[in-house]
């Protein structure tokens, strides 16, 4: 079934990894399997695990686990509608209906010609540019951003796109108002509210932000070219310690501390960039790599000298297909100009990167999760310790780093330790990228110092609520995980430790608003359903826990809850935190916490409400869908249903204020 064609490219691929370690590079061939038949069929897995010298089984196990990996043919459009929180503020699901009513179809359907399948996704991200949805063509492997879809014109549009064969005639992300063909088409990458950056997005709106030509005229490369002739890799790590960069993924590490971890004199050691941005509410990485990936690859070549690696990995999200193609070429652009290879810039040293793209798996971005996944298994974390500075990738001292961390060492070391400390305050130094979605008037990436005050990100640079008569009531600061702040803490300022004593954490800076005019019940079931969808299954807590809230949840939204339901959900969540393998497991429930803490009259309410005489409903197995409920009358119906479910598509709603 694999043709000699493909055991070619498959080989190419594998040879990429280290000797010895080809499983690495099981999911790019699961890819080139997929492009080929539109799915991975199980012959197809068998042969690949003769390649790989596996167990068909176990080739099986990691097709089952990544979304991104079909065992089913879909059609020859993949059409993925965003429905995460961030998204839903926006009108995602009713995007999502949108695309219902255009193609007569549900989703979790395809089209009886097997043109388009449709179905509703977790984040993508793209929040800053919602409502939004992805297409894969399935033909070429092909992924699409098409956003800022605020109409069924909109949607309209797409489809008629793909019907022409034209919605692949390029990849960089498509808006209304970016196409060719609308009343004054402006090609802007992305909107930055007007401010002014400083240095991690200061090239983005250039033209031709993402080529060589254009990051050299800017003293790009100048800087790793002349520290690693003159800086020595240990007083590399300690200017990067002195700096005080924190890690920008969530978990805010000190990077110089994290490098100063690694064992002496244990050798070969990995860098691996963590491009895998999956948290809801974030979408910051994703457009550094598609519109500045040489200040991606100068701080991958200056992290490199520091930790002394000669081999590092980028594991970007797979969604992320635009951003791959470009770090792609600009590494290619990078190696041909002797800027990685053999003899990085004539010093003698060598470093290959080499791109690896994950599969669908949010937990893929906790980090032992991903080494896990890099190895070629399903992306399931590991016991700490031994932490990955010791015993990482291939058992061998390993460096996992964010892309926003890395770009950030390129700065310190072009710059200096006082300049870089001249921003933010003394324990949250730096610049910041705060990805600001939700309801206010002007979503988008903002990069400010630390220490800014959240109604200054969220008044002065997103405008404020969207809606004139609908206030902002709780924000969440950090990505979806993080527990929500009220009114009375929106002055919070933006660092570290002023989020921590708040209450919440700073995480990825992924700051989400949501006004009054959301349910926090539904703010709720919907965070819930994302991580009983996302969890590795690993963890009992995480797998069973998450499942049970969103069904409790489902049901008050149905009219069923129970007063008891609150202690119930908190009995449950308090099970969840602290009790599972890895950090999903607080992830998973500290936003419910905080949200039945902080909004519980809004859950009571909705139970006595609908259900006054607290009549005892059987928990649902898989909760029916009810148009009633689910689809209120107004300006935005925001309840999916499960896959799976029993949807009805409603052309009044979609129709009633487009
Ligand atoms: Fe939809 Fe992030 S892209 S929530």
């Amino acid at each position: 079934m694999i043709t000699d064609v493909m055991r070619q490219e498959i080989g190419e691929i594998l040879a990429r990894y280290p000797e010895g370690r080809q499983r690495s590079g099981i999911l790019p061939a699961l890819y080139v399997v997929q492009r080929e038949f539109g799915f991975c069929p199980v012959e197809a897995q068998d042969e690949l695990a003769e390649i790989l010298g596996i167990a068909p089984a176990e080739v099986g196990a990691v097709v089952g686990f990544y979304n991104m990996l079909h065992e089913e043919p879909k059609g020859e459009y993949h059409i993925e509608v965003c429905t995460n929180v961030p998204c839903m503020l926006r009108g995602g699901n009713q995007c999502l209906h949108r695309f219902e009513s255009a193609l007569g179809i549900h989703h979790g359907e395809k089209t009886e010609d097997g043109q388009f399948a449709l179905d509703h996704m977790e984040c993508l991200g793209s929040c800053g540019t919602a409502p939004m949805a992805i297409v894969t063509d399935q033909k070429s492997g092909a992924i699409r951003y098409f956003e800022n879809l605020d109409s069924a014109e909109d949607v309209g549009r797409v489809i008629e796109l793909l019907k022409a064969g034209k919605g692949f005639a390029e990849l960089a992300r498509w808006t209304p108002q970016a196409d060719p063909e609308s009343e004054g088409a402006a090609d802007t990458p992305y909107r930055t509210g007007g401010m002014e950056p400083r240095y991690l997005m200061a090239r983005l709106n250039e033209p031709d932000s993402h080529k060589i030509g254009t990051y050299e005229a800017d003293g790009g490369y100048e800087t790793a070219r002349r520290v690693l002739g003159e800086v020595e890799p240990a007083d590399m790590v300690e200017q990067i310690k002195a700096s005080g960069i924190r890690g920008r993924g969530g978990a805010g590490f000190p990077t110089g501390i994290k490098w100063g971890f690694l064992p002496q004199g244990v050798f070969p050691r990995y860098l691996v960039v963590n491009a895998d941005e999956s948290e809801p509410g974030t979408f910051k990485d994703r457009i550094i790599m598609e519109y500045d990936p040489h200040q991606l690859i100068e701080g991958i070549i200056l992290s490199a000298h520091a930790i002394e690696s000669e081999k590092a990995f980028i594991y970007i999200r797979g969604e992320y297909y635009f951003a791959y193609t470009r770090m792609e070429a600009a590494l290619a652009e990078a190696s041909a100009k002797g800027y990685l290879g053999d003899n990085v810039f004539g010093s003698g040293k060598r470093l290959d990167v080499v791109l690896h793209r994950g599969a669908g798996a949010y937990e893929c971005g906790e980090e032992t999760a991903q080494l896990s996944s890099l190895e070629g298994y399903r992306g399931q974390p590991r016991l700490k310790p031994p932490f990955p500075a010791v015993e990482g990738l291939y058992a061998k001292p390993t460096i996992v780093n964010n892309v926003e961390s890395i770009c950030n060492v390129t700065h310190v070391m072009r710059h200096g330790v006082e300049w870089y400390k001249g921003f933010g305050t003394e324990r949250s130094p730096g610049m910041r990228i705060f990805c600001l979605s939700g309801n206010v008037k002007r979503p988008g990436l903002y990069e400010l110092p630390h220490a800014t005050p959240l109604s200054e990100l969220v008044d002065e640079y997103g405008g404020g609520p969207q809606d004139e008569g609908s206030a902002i009531k709780a924000i969440v600061p950090g990505g979806l995980s993080m527990k929500l702040l009220k009114p009375d803490q929106f002055d919070t300022p933006l660092d570290f430790e002023s989020v921590t004593e708040a209450g919440s954490l700073l995480g990825s800076a992924g700051v989400i608003a949501i006004d009054e005019r959301t349910s926090m019940v539904e703010v709720a079931r919907r965070t819930l359903g994302f991580y009983r969808e996302e969890s590795c299954g690993k963890c009992t807590p995480c797998r069973e826990g998450t499942a049970w809230l969103e069904k409790i949840l489902l049901r008050i939204e149905e009219g069923q809850g129970r007063g008891k339901d609150l202690e119930l959900m908190e009995y449950i969540a308090d099970n969840i935190a602290g009790k599972s393998f890895c950090p999903f497991g607080e992830a998973s429930v500290w936003g419910l916490q905080s949200n039945l803490l902080k909004y519980r009259e809004e859950f009571s309410a909705q139970i006595e409400s609908s259900n006054p005489d607290e009549v005892v409903p059987e928990l649902p197995i898989r909760p029916a869908y009810r148009p009633d409920v689910h689809e209120p009358s107004g300006l935005r119906d925001s309840t999916i249903a499960p896959s799976g479910g029993n949807i009805v598509l409603h052309d009044d709603l979609v129709s009633a204020d487009d």
